[in-house]
């Protein structure tokens, strides 16, 4: 119930900026609905002086009308364009706020959701959303007063006739509510579908090499064919509704209800119980009874829609951020040195994949831990190699101390303090990462270097890009430094990728790095490039270089061989020979355990 509370009081939040706006908004939509009430009663007024040979009112009677008529324009012009335009700018500011809650949110659960479905919220389902901030309190406005009104003025006229109409209202209603219950259904089916759509677009077309590659083209079609033709259903099912719907309120009932009106006015009026002016009066008002009737089912699916949406949109804000964002040890506070404990650290895997898109099933259900138990002490500037089986828990292991994931059990210390009492930003500025695949931002060469420290110069980045032996290349390449990349980087040869990530790096420049190395075999001479600049970046930090090639083994301080069972030996690269144990076998099957996949 609280929940719900505060989610109307979140819903009315967004009104705020826009106070006056809306009050304007409104008020134009109450001149216009008055405005629209009174200028039947002129015609009436008119008329009956015409019919009674009185003329001389008749000009200052249009005159009023025209004046009338002029402010309801305006009016109406005016709640028409800045109600949109507030309903956008509150659609503007939802959209905002969600990406940046976006942001906020922790790894596991973009694991759990599809990118297209996520993208179908901030785009398609704040629509809605902005349609309801203004049509719907004008809707009420406007169609609730003119229908009293109306129903009062026409009582006041002629009740007799007032009532054949009214005898229509309750199966108009009848008749619209029943068919606002199908829609209603059929409209958040079609969110659903829309979706799943815009998810399996994203799928296929993010991963179009790979389709191309298996020559997969017909197998993608098929699946996007399948939810296509789903998203279609659901459409065909909602036209049919709407139509039987629209067509019934707009051509049966209203036409109907005229019918009678003309048939019982003129009877009345052959027997002198109704005077024509009054019958024209009715003719223009009926309109006023039924519309709001027949918008019944239009603004309840609006109101239905719209908090459809919203609820979507309050279902990711109140999905809980990474908590330490904004609180905690802050940069001023922290000179990290880079000095990395584990202590006695469990993690596995959330298992769980509720909501929204459950198509993941998690084989078991009590998922065994990922990391049982490890405890390490890496000083500042000592640099290790992590090495062990694919699937065995390396990258697991390192994205644990920028706090990707969060540990189940013990605890992780960076110069001696829980990294759960850093500002999280604060934590990850002092931490690099090279990450297993890279990933590049579309747009230049410089763009993508300058990601490291956004406000360096030039200069800057071309040393970084010159001690990740990347300048080379990025001077080949046709614009130089203004090369565009592609999506992410498609432009450039996998050697190239990771250099260029490497000297977004250097150019952070912090004091503890992770290298996750890549395990796509480059060739000998771009791998000793790499190899080299990545000796360099590992100069004088704590290093964590998750390793499969015994180049880069070998000359690390220390070697760290993870297993199943937790940390199975560790020691320098002479140490371990001499044992003889796990690293000796490591060294000579280096094609299962060094390939990696
Ligand atoms: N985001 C995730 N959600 C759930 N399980 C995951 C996730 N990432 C990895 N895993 C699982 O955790 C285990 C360890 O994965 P991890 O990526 O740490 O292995 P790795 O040692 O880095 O392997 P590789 O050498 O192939 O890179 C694997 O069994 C994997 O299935
Ligand atoms: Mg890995």
């Amino acid at each position: 119930m609280s929940q719900s509370g505060n989610r109307i009081g979140k819903f009315v939040s967004f009104y705020k900026p826009y106070t006056l706006l809306f009050v304007a908004d409104i008020t134009c939509a109450l001149a216009v609905s008055v405005i629209s009430l009174i200028l039947p009663l002129c015609v009436r007024y008119i008329t009956q002086d015409a019919l009674g040979g009185v003329t001389q009112d008749l000009s200052r009677g249009a005159l009023v009308m025209l004046a009338l008529i002029s402010v309801q324009t305006a009016c109406a012009l005016f709640y028409d364009y800045m109600g949109h335009k507030m309903g956008a700018w509150m659609e503007r500011d939802m959209r905002n706020e969600l990406f940046a809650h976006y942001q906020k949110l922790p790894f596991n659960f973009f694991d759990k959701n599809k990118t297209g479905a996520l993208m179908s919220r901030i785009t398609h389902d704040l629509l809605n959303l902005a349609e309801l901030y203004h049509h719907g309190p004008e809707d009420l406005m406007i169609y609730g007063l003119r229908f009293l009104g109306a129903l009062i003025i026409l009582m006041n006229i002629n009740s007799r006739l007032a009532l054949v109409v009214c005898a229509f209202l309750p199966v108009m209603a009848a008749y619209s509510l029943f068919f606002q219950g199908k829609m209603r259904a059929a409209y958040r089916n079609n969110r659903e579908r829309l979706a799943e759509l815009n998810a399996q677009l994203e799928d296929s077309i993010g991963g179009i090499r790979v389709v191309k590659s298996f020559a997969n083209e017909e197998r993608e079609w098929q699946k996007f064919a399948g939810v296509n033709e789903q998203f279609f259903r659901g459409r065909a099912f909602i036209y049919k509704r709407e139509a039987f719907y629209f067509t019934g309120m707009e051509y049966f009932f209203a036409q109907l209800i005229t019918v009678a009106v003309v048939a019982a006015g003129s009877l009345w009026i052959s027997r002198e119980l109704l005077d024509v002016a009054d019958l024209i009066t009715f003719l223009l008002y009926v309109g006023y009874l039924t519309a709001p009737i027949s918008r019944i089912a239009f603004v309840v699916q609006q109101y239905q829609d719209g908090f459809a949406g919203f609820n979507r949109f309050m279902e990711i804000m109140e999905t809980a951020p990474e908590t330490g964002y904004g609180n905690g040890l802050t940069n001023s506070e922290a000179v990290i040195q880079g000095h990395v404990q584990f202590v006695n650290v469990s993690f596995k895997y959330d298992e769980g994949f509720e909501s929204p898109a459950q198509n993941f099933e998690s084989p078991a259900q009590n998922r065994k831990n990922v990391l049982e138990d490890i405890s390490l002490d890496i000083k500042p500037g000592e640099s290790v190699a992590i090495i062990g089986h694919s699937g065995v828990g390396k990258t697991t292991l390192c994205a644990l101390i920028p706090r990707f994931y969060e540990v189940n059990a013990g605890m992780i210390l960076v110069d001696g303090v829980d990294v759960r009492s850093f500002d999280l930003q604060t934590l990850r500025r002092h931490i690099g990462v090279v990450q297993q695949d890279v990933y590049l931002f579309a747009g230049t060469v410089f763009d993508n270097i300058r990601y490291g420290k956004p406000d360096s110069d030039d200069a800057e980045i071309i040393t970084a890009a010159k001690k990740a032996n990347a300048h080379d290349f990025i001077m080949s390449l046709p614009n130089g430094y203004n090369s565009d990349i592609g999506q992410r980087g498609v432009k450039l040869s996998g050697g190239q990728r990771q250099r260029l990530s490497i000297a977004r790096v250097f150019l952070k420049n912090p004091p503890i790095l992770i290298f996750d190395e890549a395990t796509s075999a480059l060739d000998n001479e771009s791998e000793r490039i790499v190899h080299e600049a990545l000796t360099d970046l590992a100069k004088n930090r704590a290093t964590f270089i998750i390793a499969h090639r015994l180049s880069t083994v070998r000359n690390a301080g220390r070697i760290i061989v993870l297993t199943e069972q937790g940390i199975g030996e560790q020691g320098t690269h002479a140490e371990l020979m001499q044992r003889n144990g796990l690293y000796a076998h490591w060294i000579e099957t280096p094609i299962s355990a060094g390939s990696g996949h």
